[in-house]
């Protein structure tokens, strides 16, 4: 039986990268996102995650296939706010994409990896979640997606079934450029943060995935791989 995986956020940035990766390692890729891109490294699937609905029925396929036994749940939103002027709607936006969609899809993958006693589930958080400031429902949501990270992992660890999460530090996607171009403020601010003096290519981000999704890492579960330059160490 080919193993697939499913990536949430496949069309671009990391979670594209992590399909490049992951189809490498022999997997069948089965990617989602609204937009389709150009060319895929594998099967894509439209879906707009935001919606509860769609999800389920996405889910719902997903598990009728048996043969999906990895997921990187890689789909995020992130907003730029301050605690005085955060907005309800917003950090509710914010904590149901980052978060509802990983609980969803996965929870739908479960028996297929109990009968097959292996599973791999992959949560890409971020390095905001020791603190950063203006993103406040962004922290909080990769917060509880690492948190139930944790749960997955020990509920699941009797099965074959591993979780982790995967912390990226500032990462050069085209969503992290659009914020941050060259020579601008964000940009100096993100590069200070980070010991190594530079950001991550999305490719440096796909091999922490592709490796926790692999075979010989079946004894890591429920930790966080910060994929970040050092920045969460500490300042220099
Ligand atoms: N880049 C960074 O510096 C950084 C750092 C730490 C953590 N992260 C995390 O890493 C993950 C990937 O980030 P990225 O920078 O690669 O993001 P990105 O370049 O903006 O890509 C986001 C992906 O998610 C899809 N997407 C967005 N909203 C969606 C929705 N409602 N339904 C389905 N798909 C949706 C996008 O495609 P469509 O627009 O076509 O749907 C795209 O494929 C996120 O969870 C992010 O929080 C990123």
């Amino acid at each position: 039986m080919t193993k697939s995986i499913v990536i949430t956020g496949a069309s671009k940035g990391i979670g594209r990268a992590a399909a490049h990766a992951l189809a490498q390692q022999g997997w069948a890729v089965i990617g989602v996102a609204r937009t389709a891109p150009g060319s895929f490294p594998g099967e894509f699937i439209s879906a707009d995650l935001a919606d509860k609905d769609e999800t389920s029925a996405l889910a719902g396929k997903l598990a009728a296939r048996g043969n999906v036994l990895g997921i990187v749940n890689n789909v995020g939103l992130a907003k730029h706010e301050t605690i005085d002027t955060m907005e309800l709607g917003v950090f509710t936006a914010v904590m149901d994409l980052n978060v509802r969609p990983a609980l969803q899809l996965t929870q739908a993958l479960l028996t297929g990896m109990r009968s097959a006693r292996f599973g791999r589930i992959i949560n890409v958080t971020s390095l905001v979640t020791r603190g950063f400031a203006f993103r406040a429902s962004y922290a909080a949501a990769k917060a509880a997606l690492e948190s139930l990270t944790r749960t997955m992992a020990l509920e699941l660890a009797g099965h074959g079934i591993t979780a982790n999460a995967v912390a990226p530090g500032p990462t050069e996607t085209e969503l992290f450029r659009a914020n941050n171009p060259p020579g601008s403020e964000g940009e100096a601010r993100y590069l200070r943060s980070v010991p190594v003096r530079r950001f991550a290519q999305p490719e440096e981000i796909a091999s922490a995935i592709a490796f926790l999704a692999s075979e010989q890492a079946g004894f890591i579960t429920g930790q966080t791989l910060f994929v970040d330059g050092g920045a969460s160490l500490g300042s220099l």
